[in-house]
């Protein structure tokens, strides 16, 4: 009996494991007080034996359940200890959330820029024909302007195509085509999207970048049309002071075609490395839509007229931050992409 209560007494006064297991040593170990009394046993009378046996195995019960209740006790303590050193009041460690690629938000602005005055955004393919991307473009088979745009085949062994037929687009007018074989005039769009060329990569040419062409469809619309939607646009997108200048050029889809320039927006139209010391940059190809690439489309050209532009999305990306290297639009390196 005492030495039931003096067990169970310090087993509820133990602090931790270690002291747990000394108790226990000293009550059930081998010359523990309990097991020595156990083997005293033999000297009891042998009509008290029993009694004193049962007694005894009792005592020896209860301390192993203390023993084992105290020892849970002491573990969930431990955890509700380690539970309170975690300050729930602490402000959290924020996780990184990702943004949009430059590339992505300068589309997204010039996509509004466009919707303010009428443009409704299209989407098309990147693997195109021959004759979208060409032919209907009044680019024929052995058209130099080919040369221009170094074309990336796709193998056609296995399809129904003929070889050749089958390309990665070069530029996104063949949306201009594609708008037009489906829907009628009127017609405001913007496309922007991917192109591809057969090229060598440098800083200022890759074999994939961004491209976005508008065109507009309508009756009575004019050259002068043409450049006030241009110089909006590139004021609307370079600044309010930002200057625009045409220069003659040649597209066999456009007629009069011309090239623009912005001033240049680094140095104000003072010349730089940047402009090559010239003040301008270049920046889109536009022009009247040729009357034979409407006529194809089923547009009768003397009722109806049309412009279109294109620009290197990419390249008005680089323009705007001022990037050397348009590589660095591909790069999937985070000191670069966080800076935006
Ligand atoms: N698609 C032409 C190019 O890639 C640009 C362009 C588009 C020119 C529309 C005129 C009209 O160079």
């Amino acid at each position: 009996m005492q030495i039931k209560n003096s067990a169970v007494s310090m087993i509820i006064e133990a602090e931790n494991q270690k002291e747990l297991e000394e108790i226990k040593l000293q009550f059930l170990g081998r010359s523990g007080r309990l097991t020595l009394t156990l083997k005293e046993i033999t000297k009891v009378p042998a009509e008290k034996r029993a009694i004193v046996g049962r007694l005894a195995n009792e005592v020896k019960n209860v301390i192993e359940e203390t023993l084992e209740e105290k020892k849970l006790t002491l573990g969930s303590q431990i955890s509700n200890q380690q539970k309170q050193s975690i300050d729930i009041t602490n402000p959290g460690i924020k996780p990184d959330i990702g943004h949009l690629h430059p590339m992505t938000q300068v589309l997204y602005e010039v996509a509004d820029i466009f919707k303010q005055i009428g443009f409704q955004a299209a989407d098309g393919p990147e693997i195109e024909t021959d004759y979208h991307n060409f032919e209907a473009l009044n680019i024929y088979k052995d058209h130099p302007a080919r040369d221009t745009q170094q074309t990336l085949y796709l193998d056609t062994r296995d399809s129904k195509s003929n070889p050749g037929e089958i390309i990665l687009r070069t530029q996104t007018s063949n949306m201009q085509i594609r708008i037009m074989e489906k829907f009628t005039p009127p017609l405001r769009v913007i496309v922007p999207g991917k192109v591809f060329r057969y090229e060598q990569t440098d800083a200022s040419h890759g074999f994939e970048f961004w491209q976005f062409e508008g065109f507009a469809v309508d009756k009575n619309i004019r050259f002068t049309d043409l450049l006030g939607v241009l110089d909006y646009f590139v004021k609307k997108f370079f600044g309010e002071n930002t200057k625009i200048r045409f220069a003659s050029h040649n597209f066999p889809f456009t007629e009069p075609s011309l090239e623009g320039h912005i001033s240049c927006i680094t140095c104000k139209g003072k010349g730089c490395r940047f402009c090559k010391f010239s003040g301008w940059v270049e920046v889109l190809g536009a022009g009247m839509i040729h009357p034979n690439v409407l006529k194809r489309m089923n547009i009768n050209p003397s009722k109806y007229q049309g412009f279109a532009f294109g620009t290197g999305l990419s390249r008005l990306v680089t323009l705007r931050y001022q990037m050397n290297d348009l590589r660095l639009l591909t790069d999937p390196d985070l000191r670069i992409l966080e800076q935006f």
